[in-house]
């Protein structure tokens, strides 16, 4: 699927997040082809799409636990091939996994905060 009509409209505001035609590939399957974003301070986004359609996979890519095969993600005006967890986090990306990969013995807060 083709994502590159996901930019957001022209503004005079700068981006501090975007994505330029990030592509991800899992054998046999096409996650993200050509997607492109940019986010500007105060803009509230919602993603949308079917079922694996590659919302998982985008968000993955913005904290860092995957890694784009090409394009380039922008944080604050610095250029990444890709993130890792730390650099996301450090760039003040948080993220809550789909995935209910819970610590049962941690209270909700506690997991959401976790890491
Ligand atoms: N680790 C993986 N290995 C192989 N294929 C994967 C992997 N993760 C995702 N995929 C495939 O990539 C495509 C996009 O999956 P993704 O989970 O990003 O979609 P999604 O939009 O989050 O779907 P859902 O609405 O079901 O959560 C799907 O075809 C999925 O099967
Ligand atoms: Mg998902």
């Amino acid at each position: 699927m083709n994502y590159s009509d996901a930019s957001i409209g022209a503004s005079t505001i700068a981006p501090f997040l975007s994505l330029e035609d990030v592509r991800k590939t899992y054998p046999g399957v096409v996650a993200l082809d050509g997607f492109s974003l940019e986010v500007r301070p105060g803009e509230v986004i919602g993603l949308v799409g079917e079922n694996g359609a590659g919302k998982s996979t985008l968000m993955k890519i913005l904290g860092g636990v995957t890694t784009p095969d090409t394009g380039t993600i922008t944080v604050d005006g610095v250029a990444h091939d890709g993130l890792t967890v730390e650099a996301s986090i450090g760039s003040g990306i948080a993220f809550v996994h789909q995935e209910l990969n819970l610590f049962e013995n941690l209270d909700v807060a506690a997991n959401i905060f976790f890491g």
